[in-house]
């Protein structure tokens, strides 16, 4: 069994961003430019928009991030993104979800540049996704194939299960993980309605997991050999933490990791290669990659 670094391989990963971040300036280039938008104090959410933002200094990248309060209204936070839009110096715009609940993410979603849509949310971005246009990927999927690719694992033909269907994570996955020339995986998506559940995963070669549910995944569940990447991160209350939590992934690592060949750890295994591919679509967007300069 060995372990996929994330940890390590996003570290690689913003380096090499950053020479070419120097490279491009060394030419009269400008500065990739990423524009976060939080809502609200949400601990884990706060955490994450800081790992990015933290991620942009670390790849020379210019970074602003945007603030508002629980109260503020959907017509504002539209004007917001919008001004965002507008702006010249801003390449790339995420707004960290989940938004409060009387501000509807799909309009938000929608409101963003999808030339600027770094996440890879915009419906634009999503459909470019399914018929394999140019595009942003979002940052798991991508992460996921990455960490595969770096580590040369190959998924071309084989079983690859994605346990939850949401639109960050399991859906996007699969569509990465079956598309030509990408994944090039037979895929098969689980969810809460699923039957069957345990069949379908001992049939896996490769196992993502992204439902949220602490040791969900169990050792009988998975056939050996199995690769497997869990996307799951679930706050846990710890007493003996300084944070006063734990973070734990959907699979029982202990009793899951001995049947692998391959398994991602919780923290340390996909979270940071989020956070590196969300890095690389934000040059991507100042380098005009996928959508050219008008
Ligand atoms: N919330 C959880 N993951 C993400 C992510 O990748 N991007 C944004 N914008 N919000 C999230």
């Amino acid at each position: 069994m060995q372990i996929l670094d994330g940890k390590q391989t996003s570290e690689t990963i913003k380096q090499e961003i950053l020479a070419e971040v120097e490279q491009l300036m060394a030419n009269g280039g400008k500065r990739p430019h990423l524009a976060a938008i939080i809502v609200g104090h949400d601990g884990a959410s706060e955490t994450y928009v800081a790992n990015k933002v933290k991620a942009c200094r670390d790849c020379g990248f210019d970074s602003t991030l945007l603030q508002f309060e629980d109260s503020i209204s959907e017509a504002e936070l539209l004007n917001e993104v919008k001004k965002c839009n507008r702006n010249e110096e801003i390449d790339g715009i995420i707004v960290q979800l989940p938004l409060p609940h009387h501000i509807n993410e799909h309009k938000i979603i929608e409101a963003i540049d999808y030339k600027k849509d770094v996440d890879g949310f915009h419906p634009e971005n999503v459909g470019r996704l399914y018929i394999g246009m140019p595009c942003y990927i979002s940052a798991t999927p991508k992460g996921i194939l990455e960490l595969l690719t770096r580590y040369h694992i190959s998924t071309k033909g084989k079983k690859c299960v994605v346990l939850g269907r949401s639109n960050i994570v399991g859906k996007p996955t699969a569509a990465l993980m079956m598309q030509k020339d990408m994944g090039d995986a037979t895929v098969t998506i689980l969810h809460s309605h699923s039957q069957n559940l345990k069949e379908e995963c001992l049939q896996a070669d490769i196992l993502v997991t992204a439902i949220g549910q602490p040791h969900f995944v169990t050792a009988d569940m998975i056939k050996d050999g199995v690769v497997i990447l869990d996307i799951g991160i679930t706050r846990v209350a710890d007493s003996t933490r300084s944070k006063g939590y734990r973070l734990l992934g959907d699979v029982d690592f202990d009793n899951v990791a001995p049947k692998c060949s391959y398994i991602t750890p919780v923290p340390g295994g996909v979270g940071p290669m989020t956070v590196s591919m969300l890095m690389l679509n934000t040059l991507a967007a100042a380098k005009h990659t996928y959508y050219p300069k008008e």
